[in-house]
C-alpha cells in the first residue's frame, strides 16, 4: 500500500465519536488496522470491517479531564488518513438526569413506584435550585434531561417559566412523563407544545372512565380528556411540537381495551411512540400488583394482537422482569419494607446534607456515563454509584466540568481498546 492506493476519511463529532473508513485499493476486501493517536498521549488500533472499510471508536473519557476537544490523527502503515488532524469532543459523561421539580403527586396509583405513605404537602424545586440543574443539560444526549422521573412535574407552578428557561441550545435534551390529570390551561398547553422539548410521556391506561379513576387514583377522567384533546389539538398546529410518547400500564383490568386504547392514542391524539408496561415489583405495591398483573400467557397473546396493529411500528413493550411472576406470587421484601420519606437520599435534607465526593475520597467510579437522579431540592445520586459513596447537591456544584472530571477519574474499562503511552 501507498498514499496513491489508500482511500478513506476520518470524521469525528463534537460529542465524542470518532470513525470513517480506510481502504486499500490493491487490497480490496481486507481489514486494515487503523492507528489512532489522541492527544495527551493516548493511543488505540482500531481495525476497519473487512466488506465495508469503516471503523468506529468512542474516545475514552479519561483523556478529557477539562472537557476541551483534542487534536487526533489517524494512520494506516504509517500513512496520514485524509481529515486526520481534526478536533474530537469527549463523550457526554452523563447519560440521563433523571430530574424531578416537585417531590409530590396529585394522584395516588395503586402501582405506583413511589411510596407516598410519608409525603406530606408539596415541595418545589426553587428557581434557583432549577438554574443550577439547568447547567447540566448540556452533559446528556438528546432527551436525557428529564423534568420528571418519579413525581408529577404539572404540581409545580413554575412549570411552563422552567421550560421557558431551557437555553435553545439544551431544548432537544429536554422531556419529561405527566398525568396530565391536573386541569391545565390553553396557555401551558401551548408552552409545552413550543418548548422545543425532544418528547413529552403522557400515561393513559383506559378510557372506561371508572376503572380509569380506579387505575390512575385521583384522577378524573373528562379533565384528563379534555386535556389531551386540548393538547393534542395546539401541538397538531405546532410542526416543532415535541414527540408525543404514551405510557400505558397493562393490567388484567384494562387487557381488553388495549388495541383500541393504542389505535385511539395514535390516530386521534397524534402518538408516535406508545409504550405498553408490565409493572415492575416493589414490595410497597406488591399486593395489589399480584390481585392485577396479567400473566404470562395473556402478557404474550396481548403483544400479538398490539403487533397486528397498523401502528405497530410505534409500539415498545415494557417486558416483566424474568421473575416479575414468581415475586408477585412470594411477595419478597414485603415483610420488611419499611416507608421510605424520599425516592433517594432517605431521611437527608439540604440542612443536614454532607458532601461525598468520589473525586475527594478515591472511591472508583464506573467507566460508563453516569445516569443522575436530581430531587427536588437538588440532590443528586448516581444510580451505579452506592448513595454513601456519591452524593452532591447540584447547588454546590461550582462548574458542570466536575463531571468530565469525574469521568475521568474512572479506572480504564478491561475491554478499551485505548491506552495511554
Ligand atoms: C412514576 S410516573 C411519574 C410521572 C407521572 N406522574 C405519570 O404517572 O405519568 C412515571 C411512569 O411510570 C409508570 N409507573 C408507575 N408505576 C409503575 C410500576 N410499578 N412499574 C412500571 N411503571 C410504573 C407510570 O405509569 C408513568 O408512566
Ligand atoms: S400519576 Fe404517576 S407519580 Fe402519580 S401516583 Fe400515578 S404513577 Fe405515581
Amino acid at each position: 500500500m501507498d498514499a496513491t492506493t489508500l482511500q478513506g476519511q476520518l470524521t469525528t463529532t463534537p460529542d465524542g465519536l470518532i470513525n470513517g473508513t480506510a481502504r486499500d485499493t490493491t487490497r480490496p476486501g481486507e481489514s486494515l488496522l487503523v492507528e489512532l493517536k489522541l492527544g495527551h498521549g493516548w493511543s488505540a488500533n482500531i481495525p476497519t470491517d473487512a466488506a465495508t472499510g469503516v471503523f468506529e471508536v468512542r474516545p475514552p473519557a479519561q483523556a478529557f479531564p477539562d472537557g476541551e476537544p483534542l487534536d487526533i490523527t489517524a494512520t494506516v502503515d504509517g500513512l496520514s488518513l485524509p481529515g486526520s488532524g481534526a478536533q474530537v469532543g469527549p463523550p457526554l459523561p452523563l447519560e440521563l438526569v433523571a430530574g424531578d421539580i416537585v417531590n409530590n403527586c396529585n394522584l395516588r396509583c395503586p402501582f405506583c413506584l413511589t411510596d407516598y405513605a410519608l409525603t406530606r404537602g408539596t415541595k418545589q424545586m426553587p428557581a434557583e435550585t432549577y438554574a443550577h440543574s439547568l447547567k447540566l443539560a448540556p452533559l446528556v444526549p438528546e432527551s436525557a434531561f428529564w423534568l420528571s422521573c418519579m413525581h408529577e412535574p404539572s404540581l409545580n407552578a413554575s412549570f411552563g417559566q422552567f421550560l421557558d428557561l431551557v437555553p435553545a441550545a439544551d431544548r432537544r435534551r429536554v422531556s419529561f412523563t405527566t398525568n396530565f390529570a391536573k386541569k391545565l390551561d390553553d396557555d401551558l398547553l401551548r408552552t409545552i407544545a413550543q418548548s422545543g422539548a425532544h418528547s413529552i410521556r403522557i400515561s393513559i391506561d383506559s378510557h372506561d372512565p371508572e376503572l380509569f379513576g380506579q387505575l390512575r387514583k385521583g384522577a378524573r377522567y373528562p379533565v384528563f380528556i379534555d386535556n389531551l384533546t386540548r393538547y393534542a389539538a395546539i401541538a397538531r398546529e405546532t410542526p416543532t411540537a415535541p414527540l408525543l410518547h404514551i405510557i400505558t400500564m397493562a393490567f388484567k383490568d384494562n387487557l381488553t381495551e388495549m388495541p383500541e386504547l393504542v389505535r385511539w392514542c395514535h390516530e386521534e391524539v397524534g402518538a408516535r411512540f406508545h409504550e405498553v408496561r408490565f409493572m415492575y415489583y416493589l414490595p410497597h405495591v406488591a399486593e395489589w400488583g399480584a390481585d392485577h398483573i396479567m400473566s404470562l400467557d395473556e402478557w404474550e397473546q396481548l403483544k400479538r394482537d398490539l403487533l397486528a396493529l397498523p401502528m405497530a411500528h410505534t409500539l415498545a413493550f415494557g417486558e416483566p422482569e424474568p421473575d416479575a411472576h414468581k415475586k408477585f406470587q412470594e411477595l419478597p421484601g414485603i415483610d420488611t419494607y419499611e416507608h421510605v420519606a424520599a425516592v433517594f437520599g432517605g431521611t437527608v435534607t439540604t440542612e443536614n446534607y454532607r458532601r461525598v465526593d468520589p473525586l475527594e475520597t478515591g472511591y472508583a467510579v464506573p467507566d460508563e456515563p453516569l445516569r443522575l437522579r436530581l430531587r427536588w431540592d437538588g440532590l443528586i445520586m448516581a444510580e451505579q454509584l452506592p448513595e454513601d459513596e456519591f452524593r452532591l447537591n447540584v447547588l454546590h456544584i461550582e462548574d458542570p466540568k466536575y463531571f468530565y472530571r469525574l469521568r475521568a477519574a474512572a479506572p480504564l474499562r478491561a475491554d478499551s481498546p485505548w491506552k495511554r503511552v
